[in-house]
């Protein structure tokens, strides 16, 4: 039998070359046909853990980010505006109560990403779940003195792919359209970021591939930390997340048959890079061990023995910042997570590219299609600039146009609302990326 090889996406929707892709809840740009998708959709997500907005849970107390005092100010960012301090600060500070850690309720929504969750859990964004744009730059900032350009880069793109580009509101994990939404909005599902392959992706950290547990892409699986936690030898440094990266790739493309890894791939090694650039506990500087002991409590995971019998880990009920932990001293930049990016990557230069079914991997075929930092199938030989222009790319185009032509360019507004954001920011002016003009393309 012959095996269906996929050449030149560029020549071929993205769901001719995996048609499973159709299936996958908003991802399908045509909005008739995704209404007749929705139904099914909604058949297959009745049971627990699913992201549809039925089975959403919907906290009719929408609280807020716990503002920021003159006792505590953290880094000084608010309203969405830069920091203004230093970091290397302790996070919550001793003595605010404000932003003590409180588990999630049944009603509050939780996601795939431990950054943001531990951000609820500490008043840090909405505790409900239901956050935007300023909470998200000023908790990135305040807590662990994420750089401006990357705080707004992952915030625009959340928002872009997964939220309300008018309201800037985004769920931090499951579907809650009508209360991220504008009233009347036209945009349809903002299915949150539990979405999968938007944001959230195969061969994540500690969450099942889509696949694998469909539609529960999100939820902290204690198998996977057990797995991250051996090969790292709880060492999360970048050689150690390199190693255990290639072992989540290597297994997902040896059993998902719906595998995808693409050009947004890029986001899950920023992700990775974040255990040992922002989880260690910063005792002075920007460099710090990334241990079990940090890593730990910002996962939500809490050894059960010490010894070898599974399960070695099980949640805790909820993600928060380890006891008296410091922040880092100095931002770390989109330029900082680009060149990290470079490093890991090269390290184990995987092939972009999907499954059609199991083991039957196809790589996309990404000459010349103007995916910035991509060729032959791989980011291999991608400058700081490329990667950064690539960053760009994503937030003003999903991923970039000439590999999907099917899968759908992003609606106006919400490449509007991106360009408006990351066009001023030095980051992509300096990189010399094409930058989308504000007034609509
Ligand atoms: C507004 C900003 C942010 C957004 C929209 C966001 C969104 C996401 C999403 C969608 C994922 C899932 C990716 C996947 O499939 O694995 C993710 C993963 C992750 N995020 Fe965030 N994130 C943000 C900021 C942060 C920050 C500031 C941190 C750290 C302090 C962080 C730490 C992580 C980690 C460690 C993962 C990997 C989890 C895993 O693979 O199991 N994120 N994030
Ligand atoms: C957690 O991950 C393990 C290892 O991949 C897998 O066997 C198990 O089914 C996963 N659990 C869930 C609930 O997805
Ligand atoms: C973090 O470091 C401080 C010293 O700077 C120490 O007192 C504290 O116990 C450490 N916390 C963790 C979780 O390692």
């Amino acid at each position: 039998m012959l095996k269906p090889i996929i050449v030149g996406l560029s020549a071929l929707s993205l769901t001719t070359a995996f048609p499973w892709m159709a299936d996958v809840p908003g991802l399908n740009p045509n909005m008739a046909k995704r209404m007749a998708d929705e139904r099914d959709i909604l058949k297959r997500q009745t049971k627990p853990g699913c992201y549809a907005q039925s089975c959403c849970p919907n906290n009719p107390v929408h609280p807020g980010a716990a503002p920021l005092t003159a006792q505590f100010p953290y880094l000084g960012a608010k309203n969405g505006l830069p920091a203004t301090r230093l970091g290397n600060i302790e996070v919550p500070a001793d003595g605010d109560t404000a932003h003590d850690f409180q588990a999630p309720g049944a009603l509050d929504i939780r996601g795939p990403c431990p950054g943001l969750n531990t951000m609820a859990n500490h008043h840090f964004i909405s505790h409900d779940g239901i956050t935007n744009l300023n909470e998200m730059l000023d908790a990135q900032q305040n807590g662990w003195n994420v750089g401006y350009d990357l705080a707004m880069a992952l915030a625009v793109i959340g928002i872009g792919l997964s939220g309300d580009p008018v309201t800037t509101k985004m769920s931090i994990g499951c579907d809650a359209t009508p209360r991220t939404a504008a009233t009347g909005s036209l945009l349809g599902q903002e299915l949150g970021i539990d979405a999968h392959n938007k944001f959230e992706a195969d061969t994540s950290l500690s969450r099942s591939d889509y696949f694998f547990n469909a539609p529960d892409d999100f939820t902290f699986n204690a198998t996977l930390f057990a797995q991250m936690d051996k090969t790292t030898g709880a060492n999360f440094n970048l050689v150690n997340m390199v190693k255990f990266m290639g072992q989540r790739y290597d297994d997902s493309k040896a059993r998902n048959p719906n595998f995808y890894f693409g050009p947004k791939a890029v986001l899950l090694y920023g992700a990775a890079s974040f255990l040992f650039r922002l989880f260690p506990n910063f005792t002075s500087g920007d460099t710090a061990p990334a241990n079990l002991q940090n890593i730990g409590p910002f996962f939500g995971a809490v050894q059960t023995n010490t010894g070898t019998t599974a399960p070695k880990f099980k949640f805790s009920g909820g993600e928060r910042f380890p006891e008296e932990w410091h922040n880092r001293q100095h931002p770390l930049t989109l330029a900082n997570v680009a060149d990290d990016f470079i490093t890991m990557y090269g390290m184990n230069p995987v092939l972009l590219g999907g499954n059609v079914g199991t083991n039957n991997f196809g790589a996309l075929g990404t000459t010349g299609t103007g995916v910035s930092g991509v060729t032959n199938s791989k980011f291999t030989g991608a400058t700081q600039k490329q990667i950064i222009c690539l960053i760009y790319q994503i937030a003003t185009e999903n991923v970039p146009s000439s590999i999907q032509t099917s899968l759908g360019s992003l609606p106006a507004a919400v490449v509007q609302f991106a360009a408006s954001k990351l066009n001023p920011l030095s980051v992509f002016i300096n990189a010399g990326c094409p930058l989308k003009p504000v007034g609509g393309t």
